[in-house]
């Protein structure tokens, strides 16, 4: 079973966006998927609560219920767990960092959400965790792009996947739906199957190296 976590302190960047919409991706490509929603804010739940589909499996911990969490994901066969986190530094963010595989660190392509990373990388690098920043709510194209990767890539890996801003991702969640779930052939749905391969490798490929060689941020 492999562990997932979104985390950053800079709130509204889209933890829970790209949380629930690999979920679902994941489950399309046959995973069994647990989302685990460690934020007071229950967006996840909220989004769980209207969705018809019962997978993938939501539950809400807190950071003395997680340990226990996992041990019951493990004995029930799920594949991949994924941890949304609070937008805020709270002892659920270092707990869902400490018991995972691999962090996803998203960040909009703006200085303040850039200024706000070194924080949430100190952690991850603390608990001497695998990241890499995920770029979202971007413009379809431009310099901005280009620099924020350049920005980013000084503080650890980037995702080759950029998630554009498209009104699609807020009307899908308000109906408790993934983006694939509303707009199949969406521009938006691509990007998240994109975004989903290149994390699922990557996982696997953290699992065959030796912990030392790891990419620790
Ligand atoms: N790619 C996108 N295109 C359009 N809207 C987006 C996109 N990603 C996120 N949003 C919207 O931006 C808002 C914040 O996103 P989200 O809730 O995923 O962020 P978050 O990091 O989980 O926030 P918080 O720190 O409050 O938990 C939401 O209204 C969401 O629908
Ligand atoms: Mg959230």
């Amino acid at each position: 079973m492999r562990v997932l976590t979104f985390v950053t302190q800079k709130g509204g960047s889209g933890k829970t966006t790209l949380c629930v919409n690999l979920a679902v991706a994941a489950e399309q490509a046959k995973r069994r998927v647990l989302v685990l929603d460690m934020d007071p804010q229950g967006t996840a739940e909220a989004w769980y609560q209207d969705r018809e589909a019962e997978r993938p499996k939501l539950a809400r911990v807190d950071a003395g219920e997680l340990d226990q969490a996992l041990g019951i994901a493990r004995a029930q066969s799920f594949d991949l767990v994924l941890i949304d986190t609070p937008g805020r530094d709270e002892p659920s963010v270092a707990a869902a960092v400490r018991a995972s595989d691999f962090c996803i660190v998203p960040c909009r392509p703006t200085p303040a959400d850039m200024k706000a990373q070194p924080s949430t990388v100190a952690t991850i690098r603390r608990l001497q965790k695998p990241m890499a920043f995920v770029l979202t709510q971007t413009p379809p194209r431009g310099f901005r792009i280009k620099e924020a990767q350049n920005g980013l890539s000084v503080l650890g890996p980037v995702a080759p996947v950029t998630i554009v801003t498209r009104s699609a991702f807020q009307d899908a969640q308000g109906g408790g739906l993934a983006i694939a779930e509303f707009e199949p052939e969406g521009k938006g749905a691509d990007e998240i199957a994109r975004l989903w391969k290149w994390t699922e490798k990557k996982m696997e490929k953290l699992a065959d190296e030796p912990t030392q060689q790891k990419n620790i941020a």
